[in-house]
């Protein structure tokens, strides 16, 4: 991950009330760091918070004003670096605990998870499947969505009738790096349940601006067709020996693009 030192927030799309904000920080994809801010009448909701590079004293001056005496509260939508790291700046953080090991691996020694505290001050709090964030004219839902991790879970905000969708689904990748992973029925299974609600455009954790509703079918659709002697390699530094990417269309530049990258060595796991 590459940090780009010139970043600073700044608002990449906006509808009713909920704001997709690019972080500091590039991510393979290619993609950006991004976070969501929702504005409710009563409280704001602040779903990730980048890699812990980014100032959030200085959200983008134009949601200053919209937050000012508001409540602003913070959820991930799973436990990766580039979606918790900048965690220390709030009070607390809402994470599903099948990801609280992940919060660890970030934070390292600074995360005391008896205290359940990053760095002595911030409290991680346990998200649950459908809990509701009660903003003011407004609320969000937490929908477990494992896949990408055990603890992977989408927002959906019913004034936008936006989903935001983390890392369970980006238009390009879906990188399933949990060992051993979630089986792809229990992921395909979960992103299908995202099309029970009520929306036209989800958010995904990479990009600034949406994408249609319909992606998710064809994710879907992939996942249910996975064949692994249809799977090419993946090659990256860094990653293990055998991923493979299983996708329809030629690369990250071609709109009909949309891949699965799984580490084949837990094929098994993957198909149970
Ligand atoms: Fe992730």
């Amino acid at each position: 991950m590459n940090k780009d030192c010139e970043q600073v927030l700044f608002v990449t799309f906006a509808k009713d009330g909920l704001y997709q904000i690019q972080c500091s920080g590039l991510v393979p994809g290619p993609g950006h760091v991004c976070c969501t801010l929702i504005v409710g009448q009563e409280k704001c909701l602040l779903v990730d918070n980048g890699i812990g590079d980014d100032d959030f004293d200085d959200f983008p001056p134009e949601l200053v004003p919209l937050m000012a005496g508001k409540e602003l509260i913070c959820a991930a939508t799973h436990g990766h670096l580039d979606h918790v790291g900048g965690s220390k700046w709030f009070d607390s953080i809402w994470v599903m605990p099948q990801d609280n090991h992940l919060v660890k691996s970030t934070f390292g020694s600074e995360y005391d998870e008896k205290a359940g505290l990053i760095a002595g001050k911030t409290r991680v709090l346990p998200l649950e499947d459908g809990q509701i964030f009660d903003l003011g004219g407004r609320s969000v839902r937490a929908i477990a969505t494992p896949g990408h991790t055990w603890g992977s879970c989408c927002f959906y905000d019913d004034r936008a009738e936006i989903m935001l969708t983390g890392d369970a689904l980006n238009r390009h990748v879906m990188y399933q790096c949990e060992m051993p992973p979630v089986p792809l029925r229990v992921c395909a299974q979960g992103l299908e349940n995202l099309l029970t609600y009520p929306f036209d455009l989800f958010l995904g954790g990479h990009h600034g601006e949406p994408f249609a509703r319909e992606f998710v079918s064809r994710m879907v659709k992939l996942i249910r067709s996975f064949d692994i002697e249809k799977a090419p390699p993946y090659k990256r530094e860094g990653m293990p020996e055998n991923i493979r990417n299983f996708h329809v269309g030629r690369g990250y530049g071609d709109p009909e693009y949309v891949s699965i990258i799984v580490n084949a060595d837990y094929l098994e796991d993957y198909l149970k």
